[in-house]
Parts: C-alpha cells; sequence; structure tokens
C-alpha cells in the first residue's frame, strides 16, 4: 500500500497550472455514449476514475484511448447495458452512466450503488425522473434494473433538492428522448454547464443550465466533437490553502475564477492577498491566517461541499474560533478524527464543526477517509512540523492528478512510498 509522506514546515511558493475538473470529465466521458462518432476530450486528468470510466466505456462497447490527457472514444458500436459490480464499486459516481446507457440501447443495469463515505448517498431523483421518461426501474438481487420499452419520452421533472447527479442523469437520458424535456429545480453547477457545452457540440439542444430551468429538445441522434474539459474549482482551491497554511505565495494558472466566487471569500477572510487576472488566481498569505466566523456549504454558487474539509483544515490553524456548517451530507466529517491527530482543536456535532485555531501543528501518522478528507490531511501535514504519514492515498488519487509532484515543485518535502 503506497503511503504519502511529508515533512511539513516549508513555505509552499510557484506556478501550477490546474488540472481538468473530475466532476466534469466523468459526465463527459458517459456522455460519449450516447455519441455516433470519435470524440476528442482535451485537458482529462490523470485519475484513477478517469481509468474507471475508460474501463466502463470499453466494457459498454465503445472504443476509447487516452493519450496524454486526450481521450478519445467512439460510441458507434456500444451495445451493452451493464456496468460490473467490481466497476461500480471503484467508483460510486458510475451511476451518472444510467442515463446515458439508457439512451444509447433504452436499457441499463447497474449493481445499487453502495457505500457511504459522506453518509447516505440516494438516487432515489435520479430514479423517479427517469420513470418519469418512460423507465421501469426493478430493484432486486441488489441489482438496478431499468428498461425504457416504449424508447424514452420528454418530460416536465420538478426536482424537489437541486441533485448534480440527478440533473446530469435527466439531461444524458432526454437529449436523445422523444420530444422536449423541462427541469424544474436544476442544479446550477459549473460542470453541468460543462456536460451541456459538450452535448450541443455534438448536436443536443440544451438550454438553460446555470439557470434552475433547464429545457432540452430531444434529437434523433448525436455525433462525435471535440472538447476540452473546465478547470477543476475544487482542486483549484486544495492547492491555494496548501499555499495559505505554509505562509507561501502561489499563482494558479488556467484556473476559472468566476466559478470559485464563494472559495475566495473565504481565503480574503482568511487575510490571503488575492489577486485575478483572466484565468490566474495569485494568492498571498499573512503572517498569521484569520479565524472566520461562520462558512456554510450550499449548492452552487454557495461555498462547495467538496471545499469543506479544505476550510476546516485551513482554519484548524487560524488565529481564532471559526465554525463549519455542512449542509448538503450528512456525515462528512469524519476526516476531522484525522486531523486532530496534528494537534488541530475540532468538535464536531450533527452538520456543525467548531473549528479552534491552533498556533502548532504536529506530524502524525494517519489515513485518508474519503478523496476531500484525504485532502484535507495533506492541508494539515504541509503545516506539521515533523515527517507525518498517510495511508489509504487510493482516495486521494481518485481526484487529484500527481498531488506528490506538484506539492513538491512547489517547495513542500514530500515523497510517495
Ligand atoms: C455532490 C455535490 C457536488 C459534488 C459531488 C461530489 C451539491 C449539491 N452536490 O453531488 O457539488 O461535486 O457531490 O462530492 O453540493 N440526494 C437525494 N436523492 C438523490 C440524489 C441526491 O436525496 O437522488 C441528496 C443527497 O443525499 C445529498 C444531496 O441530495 O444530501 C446532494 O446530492 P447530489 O447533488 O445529487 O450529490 P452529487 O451528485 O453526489
Amino acid at each position: 500500500m503506497s503511503e504519502i509522506v511529508i515533512t511539513g514546515g516549508n513555505r509552499l511558493c510557484g506556478e501550477l497550472s490546474v488540472q481538468g475538473a473530475k466532476n466534469s470529465v466523468l459526465p463527459v466521458l458517459a456522455a460519449t455514449v450516447l455519441c455516433n462518432g470519435e470524440c476528442v476530450i482535451h485537458n482529462c486528468p490523470k485519475l484513477s476514475d478517469v481509468d474507471t470510466s475508460l474501463k466502463i466505456l470499453s466494457h459498454l462497447g465503445c472504443r476509447c484511448k487516452n493519450e496524454n490527457g486526450t481521450v478519445i472514444t467512439d460510441g458507434t458500436s456500444a451495445c451493452n447495458y451493464d456496468i460490473p459490480d467490481t466497476l461500480m464499486r471503484e467508483m460510486r459516481s458510475s451511476v451518472v452512466f444510467l442515463g446515458a446507457m439508457i439512451g444509447r440501447t433504452g436499457r441499463a443495469v447497474i449493481s445499487s450503488p453502495g457505500g457511504c463515505e459522506l453518509g447516505p448517498r440516494p438516487i432515489d431523483l435520479h430514479l423517479s425522473s427517469l420513470e418519469k421518461m418512460g423507465v421501469t426501474v426493478c430493484e432486486e438481487h441488489g441489482y438496478l434494473n431499468c428498461i425504457a420499452e416504449d424508447g424514452l419520452k420528454g418530460a416536465e421533472i420538478t426536482l424537489n433538492f437541486p441533485s448534480v447527479g440527478a440533473t446530469e442523469n435527466i439531461i444524458l437520458a432526454a437529449v436523445t428522448a422523444e420530444g422536449d424535456t423541462v427541469i424544474h429545480g436544476a442544479a446550477k453547477e459549473p460542470e453541468i454547464s460543462d456536460l451541456a457545452d459538450f452535448l450541443n457540440r455534438a448536436g443536443a439542444r440544451i438550454n438553460g443550465c446555470g439557470s434552475d430551468t433547464v429545457r432540452i429538445q430531444g434529437v434523433k441522434s448525436l455525433n462525435g466533437t471535440e472538447h476540452t474539459i473546465i478547470p477543476d474549482r475544487i482542486v483549484a482551491a486544495t492547492y491555494m490553502a496548501c499555499a495559505a497554511i505554509t505562509g507561501g505565495e502561489l499563482i494558479l494558472k488556467n484556473a476559472m475564477p468566476p466559478h470559485m466566487a464563494s472559495v475566495l471569500w473565504l481565503f480574503k477572510e482568511t487575510g490571503c492577498r488575492v489577486n485575478i487576472s483572466g484565468k490566474s488566481i495569485k494568492i498571498k498569505a499573512p503572517s498569521r491566517l484569520c479565524r472566520v466566523p461562520t462558512v456554510r456549504s450550499l449548492v452552487y454558487p454557495g461555498f462547495p461541499t467538496d471545499a469543506g474539509p479544505i476550510a476546516t483544515a485551513l482554519l484548524s490553524k487560524a488565529d481564532g474560533t471559526s465554525v463549519f456548517v455542512e449542509n448538503i451530507f450528512e456525515n462528512r466529517f469524519r476526516y476531522v478524527d484525522e486531523l486532530k491527530r496534528f494537534g488541530a482543536k475540532i468538535k464536531t456535532e450533527g452538520k456543525i464543526a467548531v473549528i479552534e485555531g491552533v498556533d502548532r501543528l504536529s506530524a502524525a501518522d494517519c489515513k485518508s477517509t474519503d478523496l476531500r478528507g484525504g485532502a484535507a490531511i495533506v492541508i494539515a501535514a504541509l503545516a506539521a512540523v515533523g515527517e507525518s504519514r498517510i495511508g489509504e492515498i487510493h482516495h486521494i488519487e481518485r481526484g487529484y492528478d500527481d498531488i506528490t509532484g506538484n506539492l513538491a515543485a512547489l517547495g513542500a518535502q514530500v515523497k510517495k512510498e
């Protein structure tokens, strides 16, 4: 089992280009199942979740290859409609293939997505929306058997929570359905707009992404196309936090500052100087980070739930007490016990974490609990005095492309063993 070994205390300084967004590339790769012809997807990060998506595409009958971050796929001959249980377990977000598989073949069989790394993650909204579009869903022996006997039909759908995954699945099912679909209460995350941009280039007719009403006019078929994945706003926030907690200075290139307003607000509140120039973000840490009275995760454009662990790690070394309120997932504080090993003073109750900033963190051996929780531990280790060893790093590698190489280039003492 690999570990990340960090000797903390170095100021992180330098320049870094932000990788493509994991939460964009996975739905876009799923969408290529619907395309007749070659799709060329640029700026794909090197992640285990991308590898898993390519395995799923191959299993479904798509041709695909990854050439240094450009994935080329062709869904013309996709004819399978199941995802093997082993691949479902590797990546919970394989549920986003559901809409694409039904759109392509009229059927989908997947194992019920288990796992509770962030608390319960139901897919009832995905399934009830697909049912409105003519899909019969049958759950037996741990499998979900979905079939659109008479083909997919456009529908008027109201989501009672703006679920990112459900919005994506509805869009994927609707683009080649018969008739029009309207999603009321849709999620507005930039990764959804990126998916729609890709699909529209392939011949789909989607309007309104980025607002809470999305309209999709079904078309007969989609063609191949070329697309570049947007920058990852959570990865950008992670590296900003690495610089901020070590008193450093960082220039992020190829970022998308308009997608990061709530995150940039947090860094400014902690006393960091943040300058934006086009696609670049410059951050300079103060001599001591300031506390931020309350940070709340909310749906976009609010503060992202995925940046919650990153904010908590950062504030653990601020001057004074901060509060983080997690409003999206029920059980997202498992990483807090690991942060406490570094001497962080954090108390959690329900959806609230009270973070009493300390002057000094000290090195610890710990395990990443989940993807962003793992990132939080890396942030703490960079600021901690002494050598920390971080286990279970497969979680981190699901979302961060070469994190040890990037941190080393910024001056961290870090290696993978
Ligand atoms: C969520 C985040 C997304 C992030 C992703 C990966 C939000 C709104 N979504 O997306 O930004 O990139 O995690 O960590 O912040 N829910 C149901 N039934 C459903 C679907 C969802 O009750 O069918 C509930 C979930 O339990 C959760 C909330 O809705 O409490 C958010 O779910 P959703 O947006 O679907 O989650 P993801 O798509 O995983």
